[in-house]
């Protein structure tokens, strides 16, 4: 009977004989962390919805004594993401925002970061609007030009922060090549892998020192809460992302971890159908005639798709397309019906987004047209409805152009 399920990272030391094959990804989504909870063999692991624990004496305990530093709830959710990245340990945030700042403070003042230019528009307020504040300065690059990064590098340089794909023009970084050009210098490597989920890519077997989550979006993958995670490859990262945790004490809820470990259980076949769908639609917009282009790393014609296939595996359900106008855009989403215009991602409905006038607002439009965010760019997240039905709703919209 499979109950628990071996979910240290797999040991890649040679010749060793007895070592236990490792389980797969769907079964690390299943069982990671989730253990059958020991009182009762509850095989849905309970909400533990409390603030503290009771002690038998002084200085004795069960390990547990106050919520903000232990919640089993949040301790299973964090050991089935460890498990699902391949780090050592894991720890759970109220927000991908949150998850983003405790990571933040592995710098100081007179710190370099060099970061996406194309990061998520919250991460970009955050560096900039508040830690510049503190005497750390930014560079932000295209990393998708290998040679821009190693050009902002300096010496000072303490964290690369990639995200990749990127929103909403789904360039992508190559983590390899860009993790080595970091560590010359012993900058960390933080990877926001929230877009493509581990279903689609693994920053730490590819180098990254840290791998960050909205876990709002496909890990939660219901449109039903939000959360953040940052999975770490070394232990002395992860001590210090615990002590930052219950230090700072922005936590994940015992809830929202509740939630985020049962979407994680369906990971494997939602992303499936999603890839399915991504697929079928971005084929599908390709060729339409009102499209003039289509911005998914799994078509032929992505300047990156031969990196997309080294380095994911899949191109996931994230994608942009061009109608060549504000007015275009603007008629095209008042008449979709079954896709819901909305500021998300990564639920089992599709949601589509102005990026211009919606999470990218805050950019300069000069400064937006030259990243390509224009005023006629839509971005989806494809969910998992029937293809037929999310195909026939864009063809009606297209028509209205
Ligand atoms: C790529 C990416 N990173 C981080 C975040 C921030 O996550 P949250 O909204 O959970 O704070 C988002 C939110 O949309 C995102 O899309």
């Amino acid at each position: 009977m499979a109950t628990e399920v071996e979910t240290k990272p797999q040991d890649t030391t040679a010749g060793d004989a007895k070592k236990k094959k490792a389980p797969g990804f769907s079964t690390l989504c299943i069982h990671a962390g989730n253990a059958p909870e020991p009182a009762t063999g509850s095989v849905t692991f309970p909400i533990y919805q409390t603030s503290t624990y009771v002690q038998e004496g002084l200085g004795k305990n069960k390990g547990f004594e106050y919520a903000r530093t232990q919640n089993p709830t949040r301790m299973r959710l964090e050991e089935n993401l460890a498990a699902l990245e391949g780090g050592v340990g894991a720890r759970a945030f109220a927000s991908g925002m949150a998850a983003i700042t405790a990571i933040s403070t592995f710098l100081k003042q007179g710190d370099h970061v060099v970061c996406s230019n194309m990061t998520y528009g919250g991460t970009y307020r955050y560096y900039t609007r508040i830690l510049a504040k503190f005497g750390v300065t930014f560079d932000f690059v295209d990393t998708a030009d290998i040679e821009a990064v190693r050009r902002a590098i300096r010496p000072e340089t303490r964290m690369l922060h990639l995200e990749s794909p990127t929103n909403p023009t789904m360039r992508l970084a190559d983590i390899a090549a860009l993790s080595e050009l970091a560590h010359r210098v012993g900058a960390i490597v933080v990877v926001d892998n929230t877009f493509a989920s581990p279903y689609l890519q693994r920053p730490i077997e590819l180098g990254a020192d840290i791998v960050m989550h909205s876990t709002t979006k496909f890990l939660g993958g219901h449109s039903d809460t939000v959360g953040g995670a940052a999975i770490a490859k070394s232990k002395e990262h992860l001590e210090w992302l615990g002590f930052v945790q219950n230090s700072s004490g922005a936590i994940l809820s015992p809830m929202d971890s509740w939630l985020v470990l049962r979407g994680i259980k369906t990971l494997v076949v939602r992303m499936e159908r999603h890839e399915e769908n991504g697929r079928a639609v971005a084929e599908h917009l390709a060729r339409h005639a009102k499209v003039r282009s289509v911005h998914y790393p799994g078509l032929p014609s992505h300047p990156q798709h031969a990196l997309a296939k080294k380095q994911m595996s899949g191109f996931g359900a994230m994608m942009s397309f061009e109608l060549g106008s504000f007015e275009n855009a603007g008629r095209f989403l008042e008449r979709l019906k079954v896709c819901s215009l909305g500021e998300s991602l990564g639920g089992v409905e599709t949601l589509i987004s102005h990026p211009a006038s919606m999470t990218h607002g805050s950019i300069p439009e000069a400064e937006r047209n030259r990243l390509g965010v224009t005023p006629g760019l839509v971005r989806i997240s494809v969910g998992i409805e029937d293809v037929a039905d999310l195909l026939a709703d864009l063809d009606q919209a297209l028509e209205a152009i």
